[in-house]
């Protein structure tokens, strides 16, 4: 008889939010509609850039919150790729911000899964940003805790950031399934201890950190198989 493998221990599910249930390549639109066909380019350098400047910003030891951050790197893109960036044009990509749409599978996983435990968002987002966002998908329905890393002033992978929702949730860190899309961010929670679950959805290369996370998978209707 084939052996079926062994379920993972969860007893709450931690989930990443930009890039894992907000799709941030949603601001192409608008940003093509400013730019013509540089929309994708914009959204592409405009998310590295943001990632990097968390990265520095907690190096530095110079926190700045998510949106300044991420104002920062909408300038840096356009700049970048020589496009004027009025005022007014700055003003409305940025509020496009607070709608990213989710991706496809996410609203019918998330409602699955909440039926099971408790779910939670923990993010680089400010409170604001991440409250916006939540609540244009519908999501509130579903996630019991919308954690920042706000009040920590310090961005992931700071192990103190990931220790926040074990804090919260009350839930030991070894019971915790965290969820992302972002290789560096499964890393970063796998060094800390969590059940990790990377979402590899456009079949990326995995990070060489020796941290694998504990499955690789692509949508978020592939995890509970894994665990029921
Ligand atoms: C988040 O914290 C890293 O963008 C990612 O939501």
């Amino acid at each position: 008889m084939p052996q079926t493998p062994p379920k993972t221990a969860i007893d709450a599910l931690v989930f990443d939010a930009y890039g894992t249930l907000y799709d941030v390549a949603s601001v192409t639109a608008i940003c093509d509609s400013h730019f013509p066909a540089s929309g994708a380019k914009i959204s592409e350098i405009w998310r590295q850039k943001q990632l990097e400047y968390t990265w520095l910003s907690s190096l530095m030891g110079r926190y700045q919150d998510f949106w300044q951050i991420t104002a920062a790197g909408l300038r840096f893109a356009c700049g970048a790729l020589k496009l004027e960036l009025s005022e007014e044009t700055f003003r409305l990509i940025m509020e496009n911000y607070l709608q990213l749409d989710s991706y496809p599978e996410v609203p019918a996983a998330l409602e699955g899964l909440a039926e099971k435990m408790p779910l939670a968002i923990l993010s680089n987002g400010s409170p604001e940003m991440l409250i916006k966002v939540t609540q244009h998908n519908g999501f509130n329905r579903f996630i019991k805790e919308v954690l920042s890393v706000h009040e920590l002033r310090i961005f992931k992978p700071a192990p103190q950031v990931y220790d926040l929702a074990v804090r919260k949730l009350g839930v030991a860190k070894e019971k915790i399934g965290f969820v992302s899309s972002n290789a560096w961010d499964a890393a970063g929670a796998k060094a800390f201890g969590f059940q990790v679950f990377w979402i590899n959805r456009f079949d990326r290369h995995p990070e060489q950190l020796d941290l694998p996370p504990d499955h690789e998978i692509r949508t978020l209707d592939q995890i509970p198989p894994l665990i029921f």
